[in-house]
């Protein structure tokens, strides 16, 4: 018993490049993890980084960085999966997907071996895909094995809005569902600010809430990943501040609402896919998903996500 008390909590960085480094700098710099392990197939890349970032620890909070291999998985509360192919210019988030199957069926079973009682948590591309077959190769319980999913579109959803109606965006509650990509699903009927439906908060403030201003709000939000892909050539400080936030959700047993990717099972007819939806995280994982009123428009467009992440799932043998 003692031992699980004293235990330093571990979580292991799978895949130390944009968005892995981002991720190990923004948890070293919030204190929530004491080590943090950078597995890489690039093992000086990896190096470097880990130097990088044990520099900083004399400036700020305590932690220990070192590079490791799968065997130091071990004993990790989180395994976060960000190894593998980054999006080129023009090319969609599907179109990664074989050369990142191919990658996932060697890492995952490594891990799994391992510390078969830690959370994966995966952000490689297309994350919905690999989140279920993360969850294939590793036969972990499916409360144990999520996807960033949507958290980054989701918090897109609400910068955008925010741009629009002149508040702080985390004032905007409003939520991407569905697939992390194309497909993905704005819930504009639940969409509010201080409880007020979009539509009714705009009167007040007197700005545009027409037809056209929700789309080109939709528009930046989905296409927001190649508009910065085309300036800078990736994306990763965003989104590694949300796999921070499900991270800090597990570590501290928050239950926070996050939209992230999970097993789905009879949701509006849907079954058998990882997609994001509302998901109430803890320490367990997945410790609920979120029934959500949806309307017509938005569960057909759900249904289509879903379709589409079965179907590639299927066809790269998952
Ligand atoms: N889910 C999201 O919201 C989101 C957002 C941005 C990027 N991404 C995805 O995250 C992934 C990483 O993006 P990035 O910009 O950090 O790419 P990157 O190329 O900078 O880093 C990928 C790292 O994976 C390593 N790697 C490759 N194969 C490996 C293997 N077999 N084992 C261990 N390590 C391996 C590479 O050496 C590299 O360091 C991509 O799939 C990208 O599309 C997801």
């Amino acid at each position: 018993m003692s031992d699980q008390i004293h235990r330093p909590v571990r979580v292991a960085v799978v895949g130390a490049g944009n968005v892995g480094a981002t991720f190990a700098y923004s948890l070293l710099m919030s204190g929530l993890a004491s080590e943090i392990v950078l597995i890489d197939a690039n093992q000086k890349k990896a190096e470097g980084e880990a130097m990088d970032l044990n520099h900083a620890v004399p400036l700020t909070q305590p932690g220990r960085v070192w590079v490791g291999d799968y065997q130091e998985c071990a004993g990790a509360a989180v395994t976060v999966i960000t190894a593998g192919a980054a999006q080129k210019p023009g090319e969609t988030r599907l179109d990664l997907a074989s050369r990142n199957a191919d990658i996932f069926r060697q890492m995952v079973p490594k891990i799994v071996e391992n510390n078969p009682n830690g959370i994966i948590l995966v952000a490689t591309n297309p994350v919905d895909v690999l989140s279920y077959a993360t969850w294939k190769l590793s036969g972990l319980p499916k409360e144990r094995v999520l996807g960033s999913g949507t958290i980054l579109d989701t918090a897109r959803f609400r910068f955008m809005p925010s741009q629009h109606f002149g508040v702080d965006p985390r004032s905007v509650h409003a939520y991407i569902i569905g697939e992390h990509g194309d497909s993905e699903v704005p819930v504009w009927s639940l969409a509010n600010i201080a409880g007020m439906r979009f539509p009714v908060f705009c009167e007040q403030m007197g700005v545009g809430c027409d037809k056209e201003h929700l789309n080109r709000i939709f528009e930046q939000t989905r296409d927001a990943a190649y508009q910065i892909i085309e300036r800078k050539g990736a994306t990763y400080y965003a989104v590694a501040t949300g796999i921070l936030r499900i991270v800090e959700a597990i570590l501290r047993d928050q239950g926070t609402v996050l939209s992230v990717s999970s097993l789905i099972e009879d949701y509006y007819g849907i079954s058998d896919v990882f997609l994001s939806l509302p998901t109430v995280i803890d320490r367990a994982g997945v410790e609920r998903i979120l029934r959500l009123k949806l309307d017509e428009r938005e569960v057909e467009g759900l249904r289509k996500s879903a379709d589409l992440l079965r179907d590639l799932g299927r066809k790269l043998g998952f």
